[in-house]
């Protein structure tokens, strides 16, 4: 999902009245009478829709897209693009400063970074991330949020156009051994979760780490791609996802720090636990060719080829 508070009353501000007072809605991961299960009845008008987000993606039904390209990171690698560090009750989201871009990626033009934020399950049994891949869901999952440029930064007018947000989801694993504090990008952006336990609360964010150094060790240029929607009310199907393919390996310490630190609302209510929508219905899925893999099939067939001719000789 995408976490965009004012997303929600942007969508207000474009449908009547009536739609507002449901839609300035209260919903939430940890209740039962706002879960995902009554996102539907709270927030019908696309939470029940046809295009929904969070899928399970099957890979053998990936069909290749010689369109999906490598996309180009604009601002990734500067050390002063993420901004500051909010607690919004129902995710850690880190803003961006101006300037940040995706491109290319099969996309129809530039799109602006906005943010990201996470999801996650609970402690080290319980994974949380939104999508799954051939039913494995994993320990947490990044959503960047990024939007068309040609819309300024107008939410309302990318809501209006179902390839108007484009979202990079990233899944974070477990790194294996018994590795504590890694990488460092991942410890310095968990060391400040103490400072924002409470609803509302946010920070300032130091310069030093960039948006690179988060994703490191991902081969950017493996991923999915199907068009979906916003996993959060009010669920808007205006979302062109990229899931990539690798995770990001993070020790197991700092994972468990995500559902340890933060709560909902002050430090008497519950912490942010499970804060993942339910597999929606599957949508087709397609994923960049795989280059290398015709070579070997290439390079295969020559060799049979030259096996064949000498045998003869
Ligand atoms: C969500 O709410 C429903 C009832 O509305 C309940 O059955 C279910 O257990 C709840 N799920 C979670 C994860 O709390
Ligand atoms: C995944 O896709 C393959 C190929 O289309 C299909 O045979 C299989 O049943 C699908 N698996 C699931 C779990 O949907
Ligand atoms: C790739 O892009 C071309 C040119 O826009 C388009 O004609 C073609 O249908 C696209 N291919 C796929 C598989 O979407
Ligand atoms: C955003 O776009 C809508 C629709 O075109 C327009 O009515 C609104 O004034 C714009 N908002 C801003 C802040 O420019
Ligand atoms: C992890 O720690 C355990 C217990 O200290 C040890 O037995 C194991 O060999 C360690 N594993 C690695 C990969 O270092
Ligand atoms: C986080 O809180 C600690 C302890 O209160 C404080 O020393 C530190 O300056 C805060 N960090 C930031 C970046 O605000
Ligand atoms: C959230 O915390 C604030 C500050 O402690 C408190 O005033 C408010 O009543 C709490 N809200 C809920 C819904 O518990």
């Amino acid at each position: 999902m995408i976490f965009l508070v004012a997303l929600v009353l942007t969508a207000c501000a474009l449908t009547s009245r009536v739609d507002c007072a449901t839609e300035g809605i209260v919903w939430c991961y940890h209740l039962p009478t706002c879960n995902d299960t009554k996102w539907a009845t709270i927030a019908p008008k696309y939470c029940g829709g046809s295009r929904q987000s969070p899928i399970n993606i099957n890979t053998t039904a990936a069909k290749e897209d010689v369109n999906l390209t490598e996309f180009t990171f604009t601002d990734f690698s500067s050390t002063t693009a993420q901004k500051t560090l909010e607690n919004t009750g129902k995710t850690v989201k880190v803003t961006f400063a101006s300037g940040v871009q995706i491109s290319g990626g099969g996309l129809s033009e530039a799109y602006d970074s906005l943010q990201f934020h996470l999801h996650w399950g609970n402690g080290p049994s319980i994974p949380g991330s939104e999508h799954t891949v051939d039913g494995k869901r994993y320990p947490m999952e990044m959503h960047f949020v990024n939007l068309k440029s040609s819309y300024n930064g107008n939410l309302s007018q990318a809501l209006g156009d179902s390839t108007g947000l484009a979202a990079l989801g990233f899944f974070i694993e477990e790194m294996s051994g018994n590795a504590t504090g890694e990488p460092a990008s991942w410890k310095s952006l968990a060391s400040y979760l103490t400072n924002i336990t409470n609803k509302g609360q946010t920070l300032t964010l130091p310069s030093g780490i960039s948006l690179d150094d988060l994703l490191v060790g991902v081969n950017r240029a493996k991923y999915y791609r199907y068009l979906g929607s916003l996993t959060t009310p009010a669920c808007n199907e205006a979302v062109v996802w990229t899931v990539f393919k690798e995770p990001i390996k993070v020790s197991k310490d700092l994972i468990n720090l995500f559902s340890n630190t933060v709560h909902v609302n002050d430090s008497s209510s519950p912490l942010i636990t499970n804060v993942y929508r339910q597999i929606q219905p599957d949508q087709p899925v397609t994923t960049q060719a795989e280059s290398s893999a015709s070579t070997t099939c290439y390079s295969l067939g020559l060799m049979v080829l030259s096996l064949a001719l000498w045998k003869n000789l």
